[in-house]
């Protein structure tokens, strides 16, 4: 099986962020950047990561009408990315457009709720119920949307697998045994998460805060 260890490449500036990932490169399956490293990077930043030769996540979390999240999923073809992230909020028409204007092989994976959002900032946007029936029920629409899965937490990632066997799973929130948890709250193993059903492990400052992040990467691959 290939490694399913995603770095989260967070950092704000370009050469770092490269040098980083040519230390790890050989310990990692591929590399995530997020809207921060888009935006002050664009495309030019997004060519100078994949020069590494690893899989590209991008992790854009597209929300608009229809019509424009399926232009701005073609406008990234160039890119090659092999994981796309979309916010199944934007309803089914967006996500099977999305999903129907996406490059062959590239998987679109549905972000459900925000983490950092609560049940009472739920409330405030007109959300009635838990958080968790939202999920599922977001789960759901993006399963019936023919996305190829969902984000979703390392401890949610066996119950949401039972519902949707065959689903592509993206668990971010990890922490290796004995590592701080930074601002995660509900943290699980790398191998936890795979055990459960993940399909792709993000990790960021596990590694890239790690002293020798080489040495990190390889410790986490090794678990796998
Ligand atoms: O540094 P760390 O391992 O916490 O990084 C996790 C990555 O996954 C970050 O890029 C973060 O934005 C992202 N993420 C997350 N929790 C979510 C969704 C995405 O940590 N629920």
């Amino acid at each position: 099986m290939s490694n399913p260890v995603y770095l989260a490449l967070d950092l704000p500036q370009l050469e770092p962020a490269k040098a980083l990932v040519n230390k790890v490169k050989a310990h990692i399956g591929g590399v995530k950047l997020g809207l921060e490293f888009f935006c002050a990077h664009g495309g030019h930043g997004v060519h100078e990561i994949a020069h590494c030769g690893l899989p590209i996540f991008l992790d854009l979390k597209f929300h608009d009408i229809p019509n424009t999240v399926a232009s701005a999923m073609q406008a990234i073809h160039v890119y090659q990315p092999a994981i796309v992230t979309v916010h199944a909020s934007g309803g089914r028409a967006m996500m099977e457009d999305a999903k129907a204007a996406a490059a062959e092989g590239c998987k679109v994976v549905a972000v459900t709720m925000l983490t950092s959002m609560d049940a009472s900032d739920l409330t405030a946007t007109g959300v009635y119920g838990s958080a968790e029936t939202q999920v599922m029920r977001l789960a759901e629409l993006a399963h019936a949307a023919g996305l190829d899965g969902i984000v979703c937490s390392g401890q949610e990632v066996g119950t949401v697998k039972k519902a949707w066997k065959d689903g592509f799973f993206v668990v971010p929130g990890l922490r290796p045994a004995g590592s701080g948890t930074g601002d995660q709250k509900r943290v699980v193993t790398p191998r936890q998460a795979r055990d459960n059903g993940a399909s792709v492990l993000v990790i960021g400052r596990p590694i890239s805060r790690a002293e020798d992040p080489a040495a990190a990467a390889r410790a986490i691959e090794a678990t796998l």
